[in-house]
């Protein structure tokens, strides 16, 4: 176990499965407190006491980060409990229905970017005033390959996540000579609960030849690269894009 994190607390929204889950065990490993939000109460509790049985620290929260009112009470939560925060993860994030623009509901259109891309602008709403009177952080907003790239029949996410990287830079224009670092990930196609409940094993196959390296990512592969951002080695680093992705990206 490393001590790179102690003393800190990081939240992990989305943390209750997946990549949301690699990155808060790891940060826990690393001496990270973690807060670990989902909507998936039973998902965070499993999480947060897994960490705990292994001798790190963390706390379970429900939230939905597509309510504005519940993502400020996940905040202050993370605040009376671990006496502020330091760092976070805005992971949680949902694929939505798969059809093509013209054939999106409205009501499913802002669904999506209410989960994907609202979320992302409340949490840091309202992570940012609590990095800056702890004097500094770092934060971590998940967006994908499809953050750069388009994706046939996920107009609503791919829309999200290229938003996401807009706003990712821009908080790092406004917030980097104050201490708080703000960068975006792009993971290629990753093996999770998200891609298993929803692709078939064709998709999958069909993804896995989009990605030079001849696999789909790991969640654990993913979290190396946030952990890595959140932390002081990366000082130099904000208001950037970074790629995890077997060169999906690179062709
Ligand atoms: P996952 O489905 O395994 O985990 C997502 C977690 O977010 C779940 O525990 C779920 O309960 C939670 N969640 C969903 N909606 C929520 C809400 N409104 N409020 C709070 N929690 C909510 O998904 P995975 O694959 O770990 O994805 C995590 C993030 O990574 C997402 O933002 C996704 O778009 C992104 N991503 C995933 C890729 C993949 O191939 N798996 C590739 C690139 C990006």
């Amino acid at each position: 176990m490393s001590n790179e994190f102690q003393g800190k607390t990081v939240l992990v929204t989305g943390a209750g499965s997946g990549i949301g889950e690699a990155c808060a065990v790891q940060l826990a490993e690393a001496g990270a407190n973690v807060i670990v939000a989902d909507m998936n109460e039973a998902e965070a509790v499993r999480v947060a006491s897994a960490i705990r049985a292994s001798n790190g620290a963390a706390k379970a929260f429900k939230v939905d980060v597509s309510d504005p009112v519940a993502v400020k009470a996940m905040i202050d939560f993370s605040v009376a409990t671990y006496g502020g925060l330091h760092g976070a993860v805005n992971n949680a994030g949902i694929g939505g229905p798969l059809k093509p623009l013209a054939d999106y509901e409205i009501e499913e259109w802002k669904h999506v970017l209410d989960v994907d891309l609202n979320s992302v602008f409340y949490c840091m709403k309202y992570e940012i005033p609590e990095m800056l009177k702890a004097g500094g952080g770092a934060i971590v907003n998940m967006s994908s390959i499809l953050g750069t790239n388009g994706f046939a029949n996920a107009p609503a996410y791919v829309a999200s996540k290229h938003a996401m990287v807009g706003m990712t830079k821009n908080a790092g224009i406004e917030y980097s000579a104050q201490g708080i670092r703000v960068n975006a990930v792009g993971p290629g196609f990753i093996k999770t609960p998200l891609i298993d409940n929803s692709l078939d094993a064709a998709t999958q196959e069909f993804l896995v030849g989009k990605h030079p390296i001849g696999r789909l990512g790991r969640p654990e592969e993913v979290a190396n690269l946030v952990l890595f951002l959140l932390s002081d080695k990366a000082s130099f680093i904000t208001g950037s894009y970074h790629l995890v992705d077997g060169a999906y990206a690179a062709q």
